[in-house]
């Protein structure tokens, strides 16, 4: 363990998904004069680090994540001389800046798409993946894209089909080409030099896919109703050995500049197969973003079965450091799945786990999932799969500021409609109410920059006692000990009064320095920190 930590280490990373959080133009889209102008409300929050997801120039087919040009700015949301400036005023409070970047594919309309359809001779033809189609002229394989329907796009002009992980607008890159390697790293590079402290990688498991193409096997587990890509197993088209290349290439570039930058990665993977994203042959993601306990069952007993898994998998590699998740711009609100109240629980766990932990933007206000009528629906995935509940727009309605008409995120229209609890749900209402979730979160952030326990203390036997998980933090001296109540009744913990707790933080906020004697008495949905010196 080395005795000191990195920013990323010990901080807390915020994502902005841009497009929602504050206009500052009136065209009823987030820009980066609104992240600037709401700079100051992330330094009262406490964080360390902004993620934005994609700002480039793009179609907007997938809302960014469909880049046309990766060295520049998206005139809906500014300029590059407004990056600089943003770039600038977030150093200078303190924080770090954190870019998406998105290697697996391009927008169709990215000139080296563009010229790579535009003839079989092209000399970029082959930074795409292309392919004949099989004798009877159907797709080349039975992959699905991600989006639903086949992988594969015809092409007419030059008779072939081209691969596409997501839609069909998302081409995929071919890394097998050195080119591309290069071309790609040289997006990082321009980044890193105007001063970004880091990436979130996109969808970095689909990155290459296995040069024989076969068949994906089904999977027998899929059910009628679920994403239409589970229906296979995706064991050609997935987490392929060569993708840890192209990662090492990353990092050792990321590796030669100063000042800690740090490399994400987004793989939405088993935890076994997710470690070697830390790195196999040599060093890979700093952090492999770890969505499980999006994915666990919000149940005591499984959620401490997952950080047993989880931290007993990392224990095997030195470098790995722990991270975790509760909610993103492509998840159901954490809110809305487990309710207002055990949000509350799950703040605090978020907050209190070992690892670094990322806050997805207004769920530190509690933000739920907005309906959105159909007349209304943005995200591509539910126009093209309707009515499974895969659409991502619930979750990327705008940020609540106040009571003001458009909740104060636009004086236009806002491109995705408000949650229509906004009158009471804002940051405005929260910052005066001393027991809100707000409060909550500002509490939970300022704990665990006090103690080095929570931020980089080692941690300690996650278990479940009936409906309440409990596991210790142990720093130089200082113990930390949480207790988490699952349920909507009342409970009670049975503690050794020899180890003279004392309580730090409720989630109800209304008690801390209380001695624990015996017996801990939770209320309903309530958790605490409780803290010792030895
Ligand atoms: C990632 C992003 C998601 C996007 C997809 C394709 O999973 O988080 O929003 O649609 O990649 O880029």
């Amino acid at each position: 363990m080395p005795s000191t930590f990195a920013w990323w280490q010990r901080g807390i990373i915020y994502q902005i998904y841009p497009r929602s959080f504050q206009d500052s133009n009136r065209d009823g889209i987030g820009d980066l004069d609104g992240i600037l102008a709401r700079l100051d409300y992330l330094v009262e929050l406490g964080i360390d680090a902004i993620w934005i997801s994609p700002i480039f120039p793009s179609p907007m087919a997938d809302f960014g994540y469909d880049i046309s040009d990766y060295t520049a700015i998206d005139p809906q949301f500014g300029n590059l001389a407004g990056f600089d400036r943003l770039v600038a005023a977030v150093h200078r409070h303190g924080l770090k800046i954190i870019l998406d970047y998105v290697p697996n594919h391009t927008s169709d309309q990215h000139p080296w798409f563009r010229a790579s359809r535009s003839s079989r001779r092209d000399p970029k033809r082959d930074w795409y993946v292309w392919r004949d189609g099989k004798a009877d002229g159907s797709p080349p394989n039975n992959w699905i894209s991600e989006f639903g329907g086949s992988a594969w796009q015809w092409d007419e002009a030059t008779g072939q089909y081209y691969y596409h992980a997501f839609l069909k607008e998302q081409p995929d890159l071919n890394w097998r080409n050195p080119q591309v390697a290069e071309a790609m790293l040289a997006v990082m590079r321009f980044w890193l030099d105007r001063g970004v402290d880091g990436f979130r990688v996109d969808a970095i498991h689909h990155l290459i896919e296995a040069e024989h193409l076969r068949d994906n096997p089904p999977d027998p587990d899929w059910r009628q109703g679920q994403s239409p890509a589970r229906r296979l197993i995706r064991l050609y088209s997935l987490d392929q050995e060569e993708t840890h290349d192209a990662i090492a290439a990353m990092r050792a570039l990321t590796d030669r500049y100063d000042g800690e930058r740090v490399l994400i990665g987004e793989a939405n993977l088993p935890i076994d197969q997710l470690m070697a994203y830390y790195g196999t042959h040599s060093p890979g993601f700093h952090l492999p973003f770890n969505f499980h306990l999006i994915k666990t069952r919000w149940e005591p007993g499984a959620i401490a079965a997952l950080i047993e898994e989880y931290e007993s998998a990392l224990s095997a590699g030195a470098a790995r450091w722990p991270n975790w998740v509760l909610g993103n711009h492509d998840r159901p609100r954490v809110a809305t799945r487990v309710g207002r109240e055990q949000a509350r629980v799950a703040a605090m766990l978020l907050l209190t786990l070992r690892g670094t932990p990322t806050i997805y933007q207004g769920d530190e206000i509690g933000l739920v999932d907005t309906k959105i009528p159909p007349w209304r629906v943005q995200d591509p995935w539910e126009k093209n799969v309707p009515g499974l509940g895969l659409g991502r727009d619930p979750q990327r309605s705008p940020m609540q500021w106040d009571d003001s008409r458009n909740a104060g995120f636009t004086c236009g229209a806002p491109w995705l409609p408000l949650g229509d609890d906004y009158a009471r749900v804002n940051v405005a209402a929260q910052a005066k109410d001393p027991r809100s979730m707000l409060a909550l979160y500002r509490a939970l952030i300022a704990l665990r920059r006090r103690e080095g326990a929570l931020s980089v203390g080692i941690h300690l036997r996650a278990i479940a006692v009936g409906s309440i998980l409990t596991f210790r933090r142990f720093h130089k001296g200082r113990w930390i000990k949480v207790a988490l109540n699952f349920s909507a009744q009342p409970q009670q913990l049975d503690v050794d009064p020899s180890e003279r707790w004392r309580i730090l933080l409720s989630t109800e906020l209304d008690r801390s320095n209380d001695g624990v004697a015996s017996l801990l008495h939770l209320r309903a949905n309530e958790g605490v920190v409780l803290g010792r010196t030895t």
